[in-house]
Order: C-alpha cells, then structure tokens, then sequence
C-alpha cells in the first residue's frame, strides 16, 4: 500500500492539534515522526511523544537543525512561527503551516470521529453476535425465578417461603450482575485521562463477556496471573481489546477446549498471554487476521475488526501484539504493554 522511503516529519505544535497528528503519524505506515517541540513544557504531546519514544524537546531551532526530515508540520498557530521557521530553515524543507495545516488537521479530527463511531459500532455489532448466549444466561435465573414464585403463591410454610424469597434474590442479582457487565462493556469510551488498568481484572472481565460467545460452554479455564500487571490506558479500551482476543479463542474452539489466561511483569513491560486449543491459523490465513474486515466467521458471527482494533489500541498505548499459531493445536496472542505499576 504505501512505497518509498518513509516520510521523516517534524511537528511543531504539541497542544490538541499537535497531539492528534502525533497519533495519527505514529500510526501511520510510510510517516515517521522524528521529532516534536512545544514552547510550553507541559503540552500534552510532549508526554504522549516520550510514551511513544519519539524526540521531544523545546527548543524548535534545534529540532530543525537536524539532518533527514521531509517535512516540518506547524500546528503551532503562531503567526511568528512561518518566519521563524523561515529563518531556520536553511536546507529549504517543506514546510506544511497555516491553512494547510488546519485543512490536515480538521481532516484528523474527523477521522478520529469515524474511528471513534467504528470502534463503537464494532463493540455494539460484538453484542449482537452474543444475543443467545446472553439470552441463554439470563433465561436460566428467570425462569427460576418464575417457578419459585409459582411454588410460593400456593405455599403456606414460612420457612420454605423464606428460603423460595433468598433463591429468588439470588438469581436476580446474577440477572443484575449480566446487565452490569454488558453496560460496563458497550460505553462509550470516555476522552478522561488515563489511568492505571489491571490486566488481570480486564482478562476476567473479558473472559465473562466471551462466554457468550458460544451457549456451548465446555471451556476449561486456567489462570496464571502475577499480581497487578497495570497498564495506563482507558479501562473501555483495555477491556475491549481483551474481549477481543478472548472471544475469538472461546469461538474457535467452538465451546469445547482449554483457555489459558496469563500475565506477566518484567523490564518495565506487562505481557498477557491468551492461549486457545483451537484449530489454529492456517498459514495463508495468518498474515491476514489483523486487517479490519478480514473475516473467516460467518455473517452474525464475525465482523473481522476484533484484531484490527486490538491492534490499533495496543499500538496506541506504545504496545505490541503478536500470535503465534500451530495448526491443529491451538492459537496463543500475546499483548505487551509498558508497565504502568
Ligand atoms: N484464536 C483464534 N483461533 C483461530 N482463528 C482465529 C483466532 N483469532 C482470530 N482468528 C482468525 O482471525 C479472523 C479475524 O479475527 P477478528 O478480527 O477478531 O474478526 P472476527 O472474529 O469478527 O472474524 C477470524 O475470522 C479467524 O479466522
Ligand atoms: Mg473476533
């Protein structure tokens, strides 16, 4: 899709506008950013660019002196910055400021609005395809419910009555607990700021989520958890990556199979583990999954974003993810995360 040398961009600029380009970039194939200077130490950009690993500084006049950019990005809307640039400038790169640079960065924002809406969509489309494990979940404490109440209209005996009323209160908080889950999952992710996330808790939550995946529940489950694995992302998000990978380990062993949930801590990085005794990816199929809509899953069943937004949401917070696969034995994705703990 893309050719030639990568594009080597500086950006001037770490406020909103600055910061959104940054993601973008860094997310981009073929765009590099190679640096990105602020006036003001605490633009958000500078933080999010060391998350990222990319040079940040304050001071644009050495940024520009720098060899190998293609291309300095002024989002700085300070009408003194073209001519300043102008006079730092003396190898005559490119430069993309004013207009051009709002036009670019309205078109960021509106992108981040429709991958924002897909992300959404897809987490809601996720939903759809669990409607009879849900319905299966919540049938069976309702109808419970339903015979018990119909046993204590002709009962007399307040002891049993008793008991009858502690059952029913019972099954209508697993009824409540679904609810709760399922709220939890299809928010909307929230612009707050980041915070600590337990991997740990996401990999359980997503481990109830997928298990209506299949009303076929023969999965055996093990977990082999360090204590607080934390990333710093937004819990939605965290969440919705593990729901991603984890549903599809549950779909492909088709409700029969061995889960295995682990995670770990070491050199400033989590890692977690989701390993499935599947079927596998076959190899032509492999370098595939990640591309959105790329699906092998029946219409109802499958969108083909799952990996796609995992993976976008892994690269976002400076993390990686990676499968590895044997035919005939089973799928394990890994997620890396730097630590936050
Ligand atoms: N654990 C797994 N075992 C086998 N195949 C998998 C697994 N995870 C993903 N895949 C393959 O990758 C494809 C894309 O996955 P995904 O992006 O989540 O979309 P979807 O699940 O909607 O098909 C799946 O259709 C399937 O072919
Ligand atoms: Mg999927």
């Amino acid at each position: 899709m893309v050719s030639g040398d990568p594009i080597n961009v500086i950006l001037l600029g770490a406020g909103t506008g600055g910061t959104s380009l940054l993601e973008l970039f860094a997310r981009s194939p073929g765009v590099e950013v190679v640096g990105i200077a602020d006036k003001n130490p605490d633009a958000p950009g500078l933080k999010r660019a060391r998350e990222l690993h990319i040079p940040a500084s304050q001071d644009v006049a050495e940024l520009l002196s720098r060899d190998g950019t293609g291309l300095i990005v002024d989002v700085t809307g300070d009408p003194a910055m073209a001519e300043f640039i102008a006079r730092h400038n003396p190898r005559g790169i490119q430069v993309l400021g004013g207009m051009t640079a709002r036009l670019l960065w309205n078109l960021v924002q509106h992108e981040a609005g429709i991958q924002a809406q897909l992300f959404q969509a897809a987490k809601l489309a996720t939903i759809g395809t669990f409607t009879s494990g849900i319905a299966h979940d919540i049938n069976n404490p309702l109808y419970l419910v339903m015979s018990l109440a119909e046993d204590m209209a002709d009962e007399s005996d307040p002891g049993v009555i008793r008991d009858h009323a502690r059952d029913i209160v019972q099954a209508v908080r697993r009824i409540a607990a679904i609810v709760k889950g399922l709220t939890l999952y299809a928010r909307v992710s929230s612009a707050d700021d980041l915070v600590g996330v337990d991997l740990n808790g996401a990999l359980d939550e997503a481990l109830k989520m997928a298990r209506y995946a299949t009303v076929l529940n023969e999965i055996e489950v093990a977990r082999d958890y360090v204590a607080r694995p934390v990333v710093r992302g937004r819990p939605e998000e965290i969440l919705q990556v593990c729901v991603n990978i984890v549903t599809n380990g549950v779909q492909a062993m088709n409700g029969r199979g061995a889960l295995r949930l682990s995670t770990r801590r070491e050199d400033g990085l989590v890692t977690a583990t989701i390993a499935d005794t599947g079927p596998g990816i076959p190899r032509d199929v492999l370098d595939k999954i990640f591309d959105p809509f790329f699906t092998t899953k029946e219409p109802g069943k499958g969108t083909g974003l799952g990996l796609h937004i995992a993976r976008t949401i892994v690269k976002k917070y400076g993390g990686l993810i990676d499968v590895s696969s044997h035919e005939g034995r089973g799928t394990t994705f890994r997620l890396q995360f730097p630590s936050a703990g």
